[in-house]
């Protein structure tokens, strides 16, 4: 356990889907922490929320940008010594930018590199580097999840620029890895799968653009795929704590890659009906149209590393977490 007293804790993507929960956490704990984005998709909003934490410190700051990077480890060298964590949340992520392959490539492996020899030239403790379950590409099932161990299959990947996003994160797993058994810093990476969260911004992720065709229009489109695709999908919560439990567990910390997801596996029209039952309409139409090649048609991470590293268990289930989804999406449109 890290003493809060003692600590301080900077986060990247600050104002994203996971940095900005996090921070929340991290802070309602007792924590000071420093936290920086510059909103290429985060939310002002939960920036606004994080700002009434006195303990809590904003820049609006791009990671790729080496003059504000300077100014933002001047200011951790010139403030009293604390033992300082870095979470690197800053990427280029979600459906709309994947095919960005300079910005994919700027961000998520050099930015990542880059904040990774400044977290060692600055004396981190630790480093937490978030990755990806899309390193599994179509290899993203098995009976009791897929491991960590499990050989990545990068040649069955969609042979696109999409691809970029996962082997990307891939690198940046081996430069954790090697930063680590080098001695130089505390770290792991943490493979996500499908995290949702009631206040998601991108209204093109299968949870809200369900939710929303089913409150707008009574009919949804899916890709012709979807009908035999089945996705386990984490809540947002879940996944900040299992952050924090690495964060909190030095000896987990071993350069190595913990996934993070749940074994509560939906098939996709199943979950139109699921949520068009929620919204009073048990049998929504569902027109299919389109489609990807190279998307797994199952998805389900084995935890038991993480779990048995650190005690972590996700506590939502996927009923308890559409019905905040539905709640948060039928109180804005109000
Ligand atoms: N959400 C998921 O299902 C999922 C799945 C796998 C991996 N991940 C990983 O988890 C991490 C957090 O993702 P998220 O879901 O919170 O995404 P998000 O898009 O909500 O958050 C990322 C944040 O990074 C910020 N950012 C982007 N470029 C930046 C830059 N140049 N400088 C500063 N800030 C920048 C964005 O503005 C955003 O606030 C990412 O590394 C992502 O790859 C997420």
């Amino acid at each position: 356990m890290i003493d809060p007293h003692n600590a301080l804790i900077v986060i990247s993507g600050v104002a994203g889907m996971t940095g900005s929960l996090v921070a929340r956490k991290l802070l309602d704990r007792g924590y000071s922490v420093i936290g920086f984005d510059n909103f290429f998709a985060g939310s002002r909003s939960d920036v606004a929320a994080l700002k009434e934490y006195s303990r809590f410190t904003f820049h609006e700051y791009d990671i790729n940008d080496r003059e504000e990077m300077d100014r933002l480890f001047k200011g951790l060298d010139e403030s009293p010594r604390k033992e300082l964590h870095f979470i690197n949340c800053a990427a280029v992520v979600h459906t709309t930018h994947f095919y960005e392959i300079e910005a994919t490539f700027a961000t998520n492996v050099l930015a990542m590199k880059d904040m990774l020899t400044r977290c060692i030239t600055h004396r981190f403790v630790s480093y937490i580097n978030c990755s990806t379950s899309e390193v599994y590409s179509m290899d993203s099932y098995k009976e009791g999840g897929v491991r960590e161990d499990m050989p990545v299959l990068v040649a069955t990947a969609e042979q696109s620029q999409r691809t970029s996003y996962a082997v990307g994160k891939l690198l940046t797993e081996f430069m954790m890895k090697d930063r680590v058994a080098k001695g130089l810093i505390l770290g792991c990476s943490i493979r996500f799968a499908n995290v949702y969260s009631p206040s998601e911004l991108h209204d093109q992720h299968i949870i809200p653009h369900i939710i929303t065709s089913l409150m707008e229009h009574d009919e949804v489109t899916l890709l012709e795929h979807a009908k035999e695709t089945q996705r386990t999908f984490l809540h947002n919560d879940d996944s900040a704590e299992a952050v924090i439990a690495l964060l909190m567990t030095p000896s987990a910390l071993d350069g190595s890659v913990y996934n993070v997801g749940t074994t509560e596996e939906i098939a996709i029209p199943h979950l139109v009906e699921k949520i068009g039952a929620m919204l009073g309409n048990p049998k929504p139409r569902i027109r299919y149209q389109g489609s990807r090649s190279a998307d797994p048609h199952r998805r389900m991470l084995n935890c038991d590393k993480l779990m048995e590293a650190t005690g972590w268990r996700p506590k939502k289930t996927l009923d308890a977490g559409l019905a905040e989804c539905i709640a948060y999406r039928q109180g804005n449109r109000r």
